[in-house]
C-alpha cells in the first residue's frame, strides 16, 4: 500500500506541510469540496490568514465572506473558534485533545494528530471506511507501525481513486491479492423511484444564497420564495451566522 502510495500519490499542498493549522484548514475545507476545488482556496486562505492566531484575530464576518463557495459556512465560524482556542491555550498534540475543539470530529481531530504531530492514530473517513469495509478489517487493524501519517494518506487515496463507492478499479488496487471483495464489489443501481429534489429547492441553498449575498454586501438575495427566505435567516440567526440589527436588518456578524 505505502509503495503504491509512493508512486501514485497526488502532489498536494496540504501533503508538503506539517502545521497543524494549515492542515486543520485542509482537512475542513475537504470535508464538503472536491481536492480541486479546494487547492486555490486553501491557498488563498493560508496567503490572507497564515497561522491560527490570524485566523482568530479576523472578524466573523470577514472569515465567511472568505469561505463563500465552500458549502456549509457554519464551520468556517467553527474553524475561526477552534483557532481561537488554540491561540489561547495551544494545540493539543493528540487526537483526544485536539476533538475537544469547536467543531472538530473524530476523523478531523486523528488527521490533524496523525499528520502534523505523528501520532499512531487512523484517520477513518467515509472513503477509509468503505476501503476497511471491503477489506473485512477494522481501519485501526491496518496502521503499520510508525507510518500512520503516511498510511492514513494512502488509504484516503486508494478510496479517493481507485476504490470508490460506485467504482472499484480492483485491477489497479494493491491491496488486491488479500482483499475479500476484490472482483466482488457491487454498486447499488442509483436511487430510482423517488424524486430527487432539485438543489434550489432545498433550505440548504436558501441559507448559502443569503451568506453569499450578504457577503457581497447586495443585501438579501431575490429570487427566494418568501416563506423559504424567513426560514433561512431564522436558521442563520439561529446559528450566529447572521444578526439582525434593531430594525430587523440582516448582516453577517462581526
Ligand atoms: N480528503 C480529506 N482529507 C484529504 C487529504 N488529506 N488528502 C486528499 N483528500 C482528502
Amino acid at each position: 500500500m505505502l509503495a503504491w502510495y509512493r508512486r501514485v500519490r497526488r502532489d498536494l499542498p496540504w501533503r508538503r506541510t506539517t502545521d497543524p493549522y494549515a492542515i486543520l484548514v485542509s482537512e475542513v475545507m475537504l470535508q464538503q469540496t472536491q481536492v480541486a476545488r479546494v487547492v486555490p482556496r486553501y491557498e488563498a486562505w493560508l496567503e490572507r490568514w497564515p497561522t491560527a492566531e490570524a485566523l482568530a484575530a479576523a472578524s466573523p464576518a470577514d472569515v465567511l465572506r472568505a469561505w463563500v463557495g465552500l458549502g456549509y459556512n457554519r464551520r468556517a465560524l467553527r474553524l475561526r473558534e477552534a483557532c481561537a482556542a488554540v491561540a489561547r491555550d495551544g494545540w493539543p498534540r493528540e487526537a483526544a485533545g485536539l476533538r475537544r475543539l469547536p467543531g472538530i470530529g473524530p476523523y478531523t481531530a486523528a488527521a490533524v494528530a496523525s499528520f502534523a504531530f505523528g501520532e499512531q492514530v487512523a484517520a477513518v473517513d467515509t472513503n477509509v471506511r468503505r476501503v476497511a469495509g471491503r477489506l473485512g478489517v477494522a481501519p485501526e487493524e491496518l496502521l503499520p507501525a510508525g507510518a500512520a501519517a503516511e498510511w492514513n494518506q494512502a488509504a484516503m487515496e486508494l478510496g479517493a481513486t481507485v476504490c470508490g463507492a460506485r467504482r472499484a478499479a480492483c485491477g489497479e488496487c494493491p491491496a488486491r491479492p488479500w482483499c475479500p471483495s476484490a472482483g466482488r464489489v457491487v454498486t447499488p443501481p442509483r436511487a430510482r423511484g423517488r424524486r430527487a429534489v432539485r438543489f434550489e429547492d432545498t433550505d440548504r441553498y436558501a441559507r448559502g444564497r443569503v451568506v453569499a449575498a450578504l457577503a457581497a454586501g447586495e443585501g438579501l438575495p431575490a429570487g427566494l420564495d418568501a416563506e423559504r427566505l424567513e426560514r433561512a435567516l431564522a436558521g442563520l440567526e439561529r446559528d450566529g451566522l447572521v444578526v439582525r440589527d434593531a430594525d430587523g436588518a440582516a448582516r453577517l456578524p462581526g
